[in-house]
């Protein structure tokens, strides 16, 4: 069943030029890009993406580092896309849970600077997509 899904390249992810590195695979995966956007958020859009790690300690620092500089956010399409995505990415750790061979694991050391994000469920799918793109 085709499906989309709410990838992120954050800031760390487009200062260290891997942007191209992400979309590659997931075009090389069988997803498809509906939309695209480089941009620079808002704290509030930041905050509302969040809105689930809001009691967490880390989350001024989360919003900090998602609204430091521009991302680029990305409506992914396709066959379970949802999950596919996250088996690219990765564990959201990225030495102790994401794998070579994903995302994470092959480019990234730390949890804050974990490159990307992708909504893990058909709920944060639909919330995230219409909060990133609203038209
Ligand atoms: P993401 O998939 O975007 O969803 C929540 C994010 O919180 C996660 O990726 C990490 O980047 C970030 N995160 C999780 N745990 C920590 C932590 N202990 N310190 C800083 N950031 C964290």
């Amino acid at each position: 069943m085709s499906e989309r899904t709410l990838v992120l390249v954050k800031p760390d992810g487009v200062k260290r030029g891997l942007v191209g590195e992400v979309i590659s695979r997931i075009e090389r995966k069988g997803l498809t890009l509906a939309q695209l956007e480089l941009r620079t958020v808002e704290r509030s859009v930041a905050e509302e993406h969040y809105a689930e790690h809001k009691d967490k300690p880390f989350f001024g620092e989360l919003v900090d580092f998602i609204t430091s500089g521009p991302l680029v956010a990305i409506a992914v399409e396709g066959t379970r896309a949802i999950s596919a995505f996250r088996q690219l990415a990765g564990g959201t750790d990225p030495v102790e849970k994401a794998t070579p061979g994903t995302i994470r694991g092959d480019f990234a050391l730390e949890v804050q600077y974990n490159l990307v994000h992708g909504s893990d469920s058909a709920e944060s799918a639909e919330r995230e997509l219409k909060l990133w793109f609203p038209n």
